[in-house]
């Protein structure tokens, strides 16, 4: 039997995620859970190198165990864990470090976005982001990577101290592929088409959040910005707002782009507006009843988490133990 290839990702438990996070992320992974062996992580670690409120960081470790979960994937056929339940990754860190120059790192587009935006904390984990993320991906041997479009460049140095720790060493890690989803890579900002949809958006109202209510959700949708003229057609050069719209709409249904085009075949930009907030509003409302009913379910929870430290600490370890080799540390 061919042997399966093993795929990665994670997310950050950090405040509210958006549905960028779900079609970029969360819903293709439940489309691959049947080909791949998958490992899904709650990125707590890297969550901290912005300041969190620790008791609200540790609730939204569980708010994203039981997402994963009422998205539908599922524990029979993935590993979900918590990053920082495997001490792995803090110790491939520290090897990828010494791997890894400063200079590379200060160029990296989201150090020099989030040291804008936290100038008062441009602390050194902001800067070793990449580098963690590279331990986590590495560790398990991953063949491709499921992610949006703003994290290409994270793939891209997880690639590159890949192949030079194979280069300088032996072959010791497999070199991961990301993989980029045709539609829904970037879901961008209701209010500003040009910019991505992110968590931590200036104006709320640009991003549709997983926790909001049908009347949020289609208040956002129905100020969604659109773009002069009248048709509504996917071009995201020239009609970015509309465009992004479709894409969504796309997500959501499963149709194809063109389909979605001929949903709305002579329809004005209000009424498309509304039917594609309903259409979102009417697919969130299951999940979020679903991630309530497990917040309820502790013992479950926990019992997912700690299967999940267990699967994934054994895979980890054996890479880890393999770089310890390679690197002359003595092993007792
Ligand atoms: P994070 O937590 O910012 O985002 C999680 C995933 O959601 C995708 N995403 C989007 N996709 C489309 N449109 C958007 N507007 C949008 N916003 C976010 C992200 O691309 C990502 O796939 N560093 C990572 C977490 C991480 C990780 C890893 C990922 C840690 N270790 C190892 C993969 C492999 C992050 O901050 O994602």
């Amino acid at each position: 039997m061919e042997e399966r290839k093993t795929l990665y990702s994670a997310i950050q438990p950090t405040n509210n995620l958006t549905i960028g996070n779900l079609i970029g992320a969360i819903k293709n992974w439940t489309n691959l859970q049947n080909g791949y062996d998958c490992f899904f992580a709650i990125a707590n670690m890297h969550a901290i190198t912005v300041r969190q409120v620790p008791a609200e960081l540790r609730q939204k470790t569980l708010n994203m165990l039981a997402l994963y979960l009422a998205c539908g994937i599922d524990p029979e056929k993935c590993v979900m864990y918590v990053q920082s339940h495997v001490p792995a990754h803090a110790e491939l860190c520290w090897v990828l470090n010494t791997l890894t120059y400063v200079g590379e790192m200060e160029r990296m587009t989201q150090f020099k976005d989030k040291s804008a935006r936290h100038a008062e904390n441009i602390n050194m984990g902001l800067m070793d982001y990449p580098v963690l993320m590279a331990a986590d991906i590495l560790l398990y041997q991953t063949d491709v990577v499921p992610v949006g479009l703003d994290q290409r460049q994270h793939v891209e140095i997880a690639r590159d101290i890949a192949q030079r720790f194979n280069n300088a060493f032996s072959p010791t890690f497999k070199i991961p592929e990301a993989l980029y989803m045709k539609v829904g890579a970037k879901i961008n900002d209701l209010l500003d088409p040009s910019k991505k949809m992110s968590k931590s958006a200036e104006n709320p109202n640009g991003s549709v959040f997983l926790s909001d209510d049908r009347d949020t959700v289609i208040r956002k949708f129905r100020r969604a910005v659109t773009d002069s003229g009248l048709e509504i057609k996917y071009d995201p050069e020239n009609k970015a707002g509309v465009s992004n719209l479709l894409s969504i709409y796309s997500a959501f249904t499963g149709k194809t782009i063109s389909e979605a085009e001929a949903d709305f075949a002579g329809r004005g930009y209000g009424e498309f507006k509304l039917a594609v907030g309903e259409t979102v509003a009417d697919r969130l409302a299951p999940i979020q009843k679903e991630q309530a009913r497990l917040l309820a379910e502790k013992d479950y929870l926990d019992g997912v988490l700690r299967s999940g430290a267990e699967r994934a600490s054994k895979a980890a370890n054996r890479t880890l133990s393999k770089v310890y080799k390679k690197i002359g540390f003595f092993q007792l």
